[in-house]
């Protein structure tokens, strides 16, 4: 039985991959994962300078997920290098995603050609945070065009693959990928977190989080995730890194099914902590053994033979 997965020409051992922002930029947090079974790792986005991002409380677990308003705080990208080396020098077989930002393009390309001589596998550009808009407007990847003009931008600085990481929030993401794929693009991302939501406390009468908005994650995205990834793999022929509201394994082979060919997890760790990798890539393998599947390839864009 074949789980293994050649992405853009690179090999996960598992489709398993860790989604970017949920464990930070930390070497040696990132292998620990790979430690309990993930196949990859995508570290948090970084920009150029040090970012505080935004004040407590940031991140909230509700009934139906999860609400961020983290406001991409970080280390600048230079001062994150060591953490990219130690993570290399304890996992040299699990492919690691770095994942820049930038408040405009000019910064996404300098970030990126810094990014571009660390020992990353993949670029992944964050196009797409929806908490940072009142600092950094709308974000680009709810712009077809602006999309397509970072991207080219980006790919005229690096050979390694790019995926273009999308927003949901938008009324058509399908062309929004193919105008990343048109520009350059190796794969897509897909998604970011929903909304911005907001969540109230009725005893304080006032939001919760101190930005007031943070973008929705977890379960109760899935079926937007899932949708997202069905619209993009109709519109593109560049592989997808399938994210949002993956918390088993079922959740897994459904959005497999949808298009996506690695599976970012995020949720399943605040649910299931390490546990998450091996149970969903069990899961899968229990499936593909019961339903007479040999090779995890076969189960993308099953769902569109319907
Ligand atoms: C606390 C937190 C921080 C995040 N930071 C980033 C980030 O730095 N860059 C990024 O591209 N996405 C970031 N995300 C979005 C996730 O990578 C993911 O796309 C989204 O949460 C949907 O997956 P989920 O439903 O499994 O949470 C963050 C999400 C959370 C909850």
């Amino acid at each position: 039985m074949n789980l293994s997965v050649n992405f853009c020409g690179i090999d996960f051992p598992n489709p398993t991959v860790v989604a970017s922002g949920y464990l930070g930029v930390t070497g040696a947090s990132l292998a620990n994962c790979v430690n309990s079974g993930c196949g990859g790792v995508t570290a948090k986005s970084l920009f150029m300078e040090e970012r505080p991002g935004h004040p407590n409380p940031t991140v909230l677990t509700y009934p139906g997920g999860i609400i961020n308003a983290v406001g991409l705080c970080g280390e600048g990208i230079k001062e994150a290098k060591h953490e990219f080396e130690v993570y290399r020098k304890k996992c040299p077989n699990n492919p690691m995603i770095g994942s820049v930002a930038g408040k405009n393009i000019k910064e996404l390309v300098e970030v990126t050609e810094i990014m571009n001589t660390y020992p990353v596998d993949i670029i992944e550009l964050n196009f797409s945070c929806p908490n940072v808009d009142d600092e950094m407007g709308t974000p680009i990847a709810c712009d077809p065009l602006m999309t397509a003009e970072a991207t080219k931008a980006i790919r005229a600085v690096t050979k390694k693959p790019i995926s273009v990481k999308l927003s949901p929030n938008v009324s058509n993401i399908g062309l929004i990928a193919k105008h990343a794929e048109e520009a350059g693009a190796d794969a897509i991302t897909a998604i970011n977190t929903v909304g911005p939501g907001m969540l109230i406390d009725i005893f304080m009468r006032k939001p919760i989080l101190a930005n007031k908005v943070g973008g929705v994650g977890g379960m109760g995205i899935k079926p937007i995730a899932i949708r997202c990834v069905y619209d993009i793999y109709k519109n593109v022929k560049i592989p997808i890194i399938a994210t949002g509201g993956i918390i088993k394994g079922t959740d897994a082979i459904e959005i497999m099914m949808a298009g996506g060919s690695l599976l970012g997890i995020g949720s399943a760790i605040a649910a299931y902590d390490m546990k998450a990798f091996e149970m969903i890539t069990e899961k899968i393998r229990t499936f593909m053994e019961e339903e007479g599947f040999s090779d995890i390839s076969d189960l993308v864009g099953l769902a569109h033979q319907a």
